[in-house]
């Protein structure tokens, strides 16, 4: 079955290439995301795309975050200048950047519900996205928790939580398998 070699064959992609996708392609992936299981049929995962000119205010958002929340000095010092330059250019080399956001849910049990099926959401798609030749990397980063970047980005923190933001483009290189270890250190049968 190829989904089996799809599971086994998907990496991490950290060198993407400059072309981008065409937006057919990255709605078929998503589409294909959105198959994932989802209790009360409730679908709560919600994607922002930002590639193409749409970067540069996903960037900026970003640096003044990074500064915001001290990763990143705010002066003019001409090391942080270039240190900024550099995170500019490093992210805006990325093709796409998808944010995935859900509204948060008051009740411990449902937010952990939304929250499943949106990892199962971002996990459909990473792998349909390998069926596309496409390469994604599963990020969390400092930024998504921070209001200002999300009100910066047009989404309310009180309202809505962001899961990940992938990182998407065509594989530059694709990693060595890590393998993993033997599903043995994992399960236990309890049969009586
Ligand atoms: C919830 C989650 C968050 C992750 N966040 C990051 C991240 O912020 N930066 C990063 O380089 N990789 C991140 N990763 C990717 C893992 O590093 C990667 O899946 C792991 O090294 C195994 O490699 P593989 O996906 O190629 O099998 C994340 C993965 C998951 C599931």
């Amino acid at each position: 079955m190829e989904i089996l070699k799809t599971i086994k064959e998907r990496r991490s992609i950290y060198n993407f290439k400059t072309k981008t996708i065409d937006n057919t392609i990255i709605k078929d992936i998503f589409t294909y995301g959105s198959y994932a299981p989802t209790h009360y049929m409730k679908e709560p995962w919600n994607v922002k795309l930002y590639q193409k000119e749409g970067k540069y205010v996903f960037v900026e958002a970003i640096i003044s975050s990074y500064k915001r929340i001290g990763l990143l000095k705010n002066d003019k010092d001409p090391k942080t200048i270039k240190m900024i330059e550099s995170m500019k250019s490093f992210l805006l080399e990325i093709p796409h950047h998808a944010v995935v956001y859900f509204e948060k849910e008051a009740d411990p049990v449902r937010f952990e519900e939304e929250y499943a099926a949106v990892c199962a959401f971002i996990q459909n798609t990473q792998l349909a996205a390998w069926e596309y030749g496409v390469g994604m990397l599963w990020t969390i980063t400092p930024y998504m928790h921070d209001p200002r970047f999300l009100e910066d980005i047009g989404l309310n923190s009180d309202n809505v939580k962001i899961a990940a933001v992938m990182q998407m483009g065509y594989p530059a290189k694709v990693p060595r398998d890590k393998g993993r270890k033997s599903i043995d250190d994992k399960m236990e049968f309890i049969e009586n």
